[in-house]
Formats: C-alpha cells, sequence, structure tokens
C-alpha cells in the first residue's frame, strides 16, 4: 500500500450547504524562506487528519518563499494548499517589482488575496483596480479571496452593509455567472484587523447575509450560494470556533494568529 497523500485527505464539503471550507493563513511581510520551511513541517506536524478533512487550509508567505514551500509540499505530499498575498493584473511586461498571475499559478497556487484592506490603504489599491486582479487571477486559472471590509467610521454612521455590498459589486464587475463558485469572499472590518478586537460572531453572520445577499441580485441565487465566505480579523484560538459554527461562514483569514504553527493549528482544530 502506498503512503497516504493528499488525496486522502481532501477537505469534504460542509454537509449544511455543500460548501468546502477554506482557513488561509495571511502571513504578511513575515517569515523569510527558511523561517517558512521550518513553520510549515512544525503546522504539519501538529495537524490530524481530521483537520484536513475539516477544512482546505491555504498558506499565503510572501513572494520570495513560495518556491520553496512549493517544493516541501509537493516532495513531502502534504494536504496544504500555496496562495499568494497579491498579484499583478497583467501576464507579463514593463511592470517593476510586480509578479504576475501566470508566474504564480507556474508555481501551483491556487488561491491569491486581492484588496486587502493593507493594499487597499497603504497602497492605494481602487475598486477598479482590484477588479482587473480578480478577473486575471480568474484568467490565470486560480481562485480570488477577495477582501472586502468597513472602517470603523463607516461602521458607526452605519454604513456597514452599504459599503459591503459597493465593494462586492465593483469588484466582480467582469466576472461571469459561471464563474462566480471560483470566487472567495472574506469580510474582514478594518477595524479589527490586527487590533485584538474581532468581530462578534453575529456581526459577521450579518456581513456575510449581506454579502450573498448582494451576489443572489448581482449574479442567480444557485451560484451565489457557491460562493465561500471567510471571515477575518483578530481571529485567534479562542474566538475561532464561533465563527466556524456559524452557518452563513464558511472559513478564515488569519493574520497574526497564522505566524506560530501551534497557534494557527489551534485555531484550525477550534
Ligand atoms: P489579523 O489579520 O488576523 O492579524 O487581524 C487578518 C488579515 O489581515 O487578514
Amino acid at each position: 500500500m502506498s503512503a497516504k497523500g493528499p488525496e486522502d485527505y481532501a477537505a469534504k464539503p460542509n454537509p449544511r450547504n455543500g460548501r468546502t471550507r477554506l482557513i488561509s493563513a495571511n502571513w504578511k511581510m513575515n517569515l523569510n524562506h527558511l523561517e517558512a520551511i521550518a513553520a510549515v513541517q512544525k503546522l504539519f506536524y501538529l495537524l490530524r487528519p481530521a483537520d484536513y478533512r475539516y477544512a482546505e487550509i491555504s498558506l499565503h508567505p510572501p513572494f520570495t518563499d513560495l518556491r520553496s514551500l512549493q517544493l516541501l509540499i509537493e516532495t513531502d505530499r502534504m494536504p496544504l494548499v500555496l496562495g499568494a498575498q497579491n498579484t499583478y493584473p497583467e501576464s507579463s511586461g514593463a511592470f517593476t517589482g510586480e509578479v504576475s498571475p501566470s508566474m504564480l499559478s507556474r508555481l501551483n497556487v491556487k488561491y491569491v488575496i486581492v484588496g486587502h484592506s493593507e493594499r487597499r490603504e497603504l497602497f492605494g489599491e481602487s475598486d477598479a483596480f482590484i477588479a482587473r486582479k480578480v478577473r486575471a487571477v480568474l484568467d490565470a486559472s486560480m481562485l480570488p479571496i477577495l477582501c472586502v471590509g468597513e472602517g470603523e467610521e463607516e461602521r458607526q454612521a452605519g454604513r456597514t452593509g452599504e459599503v459591503l455590498s459597493d465593494q462586492v459589486e465593483r469588484a466582480l464587475v467582469s466576472v461571469k455567472a459561471e464563474e462566480l463558485g471560483k470566487v472567495v469572499v472574506a469580510y474582514e472590518p478594518k477595524w479589527a484587523i490586527g487590533t485584538g478586537n474581532s468581530a462578534t460572531a453575529t456581526d459577521a453572520a450579518d456581513a456575510a447575509s449581506v454579502i450573498r445577499a448582494t451576489l443572489t441580485e448581482r449574479f442567480r441565487a444557485e451560484v451565489a450560494n457557491e460562493v465561500r465566505v471567510q471571515y477575518g480579523g483578530s481571529v485567534n484560538a479562542g474566538n475561532a470556533r464561533a465563527f466556524l459554527e456559524l452557518p452563513e461562514l464558511d472559513g478564515l483569514l488569519v493574520g497574526g494568529a497564522s505566524l506560530d504553527p501551534e497557534a494557527f493549528a489551534r485555531v484550525i482544530q477550534a
């Protein structure tokens, strides 16, 4: 009998809604390729078969780590999925410092985070630019994780629903109904990112409902129901379960708590 490999640990769809959960580690600008190798080896040691069957687990390291992690994951047949944090919406050319979707897909990257609030705020990414990235990721046969979320002032003004609908609609302008199931939407309220103040489970469920209602209005209910909605923003081992239990949510996008393999394993096992 051959050793078990990724195909034996494929995540099973949630029987409540048919969607496969996705738990993603957004490392941001942390962990060089040597630290990344050590972290993934440790994570693999800590995770059990049931964890991989519960949810697909994607790792989004800095670009410089991708090739090392691809080799590690494939050589050791780890049931972990590679992701990226960003890309540029052109296939090649004079775009100094950028990385194209096709370069990522050659490394067997499956998911690409698009429109993270840090990209929107620190690098001035507009909804229109984010829409081009969503299109480019799909065209390169990868799956975008589109981040949306309101700021503190918008929340105080009661504008959360409106902000989320606008961001979702604008980012998906060029997506066709038959492709919609490939899109993952991460609800990440800006005030919750890296602050230790997560949203409540109720707020996250309401936001996920707004996102799905927007998708249903713009597309068809049956395709809108295929879209996975994650929650992100100060997720840790203590609060992960409350989000994962919600029927409205299909997973988590984890920043700070994903850098330590033990903490991230506890989030997954929550
Ligand atoms: P955090 O980051 O978990 O550190 O709040 C989440 C994110 O920015 O994706």
